[in-house]
């Protein structure tokens, strides 16, 4: 079976340096030198000043909620994975839906401002399949109404914009994922960053029980801590990324060669792509319904991400969105990932092109 995706391995020698480490420290979890030493190495990586690791995305959301002190209504993208939605609801948020612009995917700033009240307390944008939001048109309607500008990058791991900053730079905080199927990963895990040094400080608070030192419990928190296994991962997964870049990018290129253009997304024009999904929009239902048939049939697995759109869940107030839903029906993910071989990209194209 091909896959629609693939978790890295690193090299078995590289991760067991660091296993190594692990077993002559006794140090399993409880940021831990390893915990520490990938939080440095990624800060680095992504040129952010302040990261913190924590034990996955979804908890990465729900404790920046709580420390930029969310309130009320959010206003978020219905085209994302149901972590975004299910996060605020979760917390006891209220989702409001924008509906995205087609050629995006993401918000659609036009409709924004004409959404916001004054019960809307923050705005949660997608960068979804790692394609970057308008980052600056989102920062100034955030000023202007004094919002919270949080956004969901876990799919943004090393996207830049055309100022050359990563897109983790921008905005009040943002997160990441780095579940197994990211394109860096610690197996589960996730990131939380913000340029405010107090938004850090009281979500490293929120993630340790509430706990500031030995015997002081500042107040309630849950544990979302990352553990030393997970680091290691994350270590050696990073010792490859250079390779891993590269070959999403043959990946994804010679998908770009194969497929009829008119499936295809148009490029983000001011970010980097980085590889991580690879998205076609097809002409209808039936057709996504067809093709990932006749795809499956053949071995090879596609996934409808993201499909429902958001606003459809059985946990929120319908709020129509008929672009989201409209590209939800029609929008299929091809298999993407380090080793993907190109004789089945053409087999997965051919088949493709035949039924689209
Ligand atoms: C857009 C988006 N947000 C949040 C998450 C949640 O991340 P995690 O799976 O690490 O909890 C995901 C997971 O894939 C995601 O795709």
């Amino acid at each position: 079976m091909i896959t629609v995706t693939k978790p890295y391995l690193p090299l078995r020698r590289i991760f067991e340096k660091y296993v190594d480490q692990i077993y002559s420290s006794n140090w399993l979890t409880n940021f831990g030198p390893l915990e520490q030493q990938l939080t440095e190495k990624l800060k680095e990586f992504l040129q952010v000043d302040n990261l913190l690791l924590v034990s996955n995305g979804t908890l990465a959301l729900q404790v920046l909620y709580r420390a930029l002190n969310l309130k009320g209504e959010v206003i978020t993208s219905p085209f994302s994975f149901v972590a975004t939605t299910s996060s605020l609801v979760w917390e006891n948020l209220v989702p409001k839906f924008v509906d995205i612009n087609p050629m995006s995917l993401n918000l659609d700033i036009s409709l924004l401002e004409s959404s916001i009240s004054s019960n809307v307390s923050g705005i949660l944008p997608v960068h979804v399949f790692g394609r970057a939001c308008d980052v600056w048109e989102l920062q100034e309607i955030a000023n202007k109404h004094k919002l919270k500008l949080i956004y969901d990058s876990a799919h943004a791991f090393n996207v830049k914009t055309s100022e050359n900053k990563n897109i983790l730079s921008y905005g009040d905080a943002s997160i990441l994922s780095f579940h197994a199927t990211k394109l860096f990963h610690t197996i589960e895990g996730g990131a939380i960053i913000s340029k405010d040094n107090e938004v850090i400080k009281e979500c490293k608070k929120l993630i340790n029980f509430g706990i500031t030192a030995p015997d002081v419990i500042q107040g309630l928190g849950t544990n979302s801590k990352m553990n030393e296994f997970s680091a290691a991962m994350g270590l050696a997964v990073l010792e490859h990324i250079d390779e891993i870049m590269s070959e999403r990018q043959i990946v994804y290129e010679y998908y770009t060669q194969l497929i009829n253009p008119e499936l295809l997304l148009k490029p983000i024009t001011y970010a980097s792509n980085n590889f991580s999904y690879f998205p076609l929009i097809l002409k209808d239902e039936n057709t996504v319904l067809n093709i990932s048939k006749k795809l499956l049939a053949n071995g090879i697995q596609t996934r409808r991400y993201f499909y429902p759109s958001l606003n459809t869940l059985n946990y929120v107030k319908y709020q129509p969105c008929p672009v989201s839903e409209n590209i939800a029906s029609r929008i299929l993910c091809l298999p993407m990932y380090v080793g993907l071989n190109k004789i089945d990209q053409l087999k997965i194209a051919n088949i493709i092109n035949d039924l689209a």
